[in-house]
């Protein structure tokens, strides 16, 4: 058994226990929990960002009438003098429309994992004669990504449609159809995960103008080569930014 590093040694947490727990909790941790979890934060914050992100640069260059987002960062800008902080960009409700429906379309974490920790009977349909039994100890693969694009839920699954996330049609989601950051309180970077993908896109979209290149794969199909999701081809785009886009209009 390893021993705690001096730095873990320094970190008495008993005032913090004592403020946020009543239950005892009886947990040891060693130096190798510590790399894990950190290491977890890496894996599991790195590529799901960044995937997400270059997602969401591909379908603003593809639906330009999504770029009115632009019209909402612009608002938000002259609302606030050029500042922005965490609470301000969560009361912007297109952005929240925009990246909803980002991580309807492309989950970056396309199935999540269960062990079945009882016996437990399903009816796979009214039609079915026999029921089937998922005995405990096994483990469930829940398809996130099927969840996402399967039309009962989503009617016209492959448009990228924000109108599915609007104040309107939002209570029409059935609750578990939609599971980006998956069941329950577990991703515990969800929240530091939107408010990146709504900076980043806040500060692309105040700059520049987004459209598709000769490259840019339409329509989307999905990159065999590789585990994580990812554009065939890659991710191509054209940006130019919006005061050389301005000078241009004004000179035709
Ligand atoms: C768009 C970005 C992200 C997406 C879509 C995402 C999605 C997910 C999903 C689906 C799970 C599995 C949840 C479950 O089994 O119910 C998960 C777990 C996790 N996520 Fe994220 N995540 C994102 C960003 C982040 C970031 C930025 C961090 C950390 C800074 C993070 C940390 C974690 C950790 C530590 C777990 C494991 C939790 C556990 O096993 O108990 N994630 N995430």
């Amino acid at each position: 058994m390893k021993m705690l590093s001096p730095m873990t040694q320094l970190l008495d947490l008993q005032p913090l226990k004592n403020l946020l727990w009543t239950k005892e909790l009886n947990r040891v941790w060693h130096d190798d929990d510590l790399i894990a979890q950190a290491v977890l934060f890496f894996v599991a914050g790195f590529e799901s960002v960044s995937s997400t992100m270059s997602f969401l640069l591909y379908e603003l260059a593809v639906n330009p009438d999504v770029q009115e987002l632009a019209q909402e960062i612009k608002e938000h800008d002259v609302k606030n003098g050029g500042k922005f902080d965490f609470t301000s960009i969560q009361n912007m409700t297109y952005m929240d429309m925009v990246v909803s429906e980002l991580l309807r379309r492309w989950p970056p974490a396309v199935a999540m994992d269960r062990v079945c920790n009882k016996d437990y009977t399903c009816r796979p349909n009214d039609k079915a004669d026999r029921d089937f039994i998922l005995r405990k100890g096994t483990g469930v693969m829940i398809p996130t990504f099927a969840f996402h694009h399967d039309p009962e839920f989503f009617p016209d699954p492959e448009k990228f449609d924000p109108e599915r996330f609007s104040e309107e049609n939002k209570h029409k989601i059935q609750p578990l159809a939609y599971m980006p950051f998956g069941f329950g309180p577990r991703c515990i970077g969800s929240r530091f995960a939107l408010c990146e993908l709504k900076v980043m896109t806040y500060q692309v979209l105040r700059r520049m103008v987004l459209s598709p290149s000769e490259k840019t794969c339409i329509p989307a199909e999905l990159s065999t080569d590789s585990f994580n999701i990812r554009l065939q081809g890659g991710h191509w785009l054209r940006s130019d930014f919006e005061s050389k886009r301005r000078r241009m209009k004004r000179n035709q």
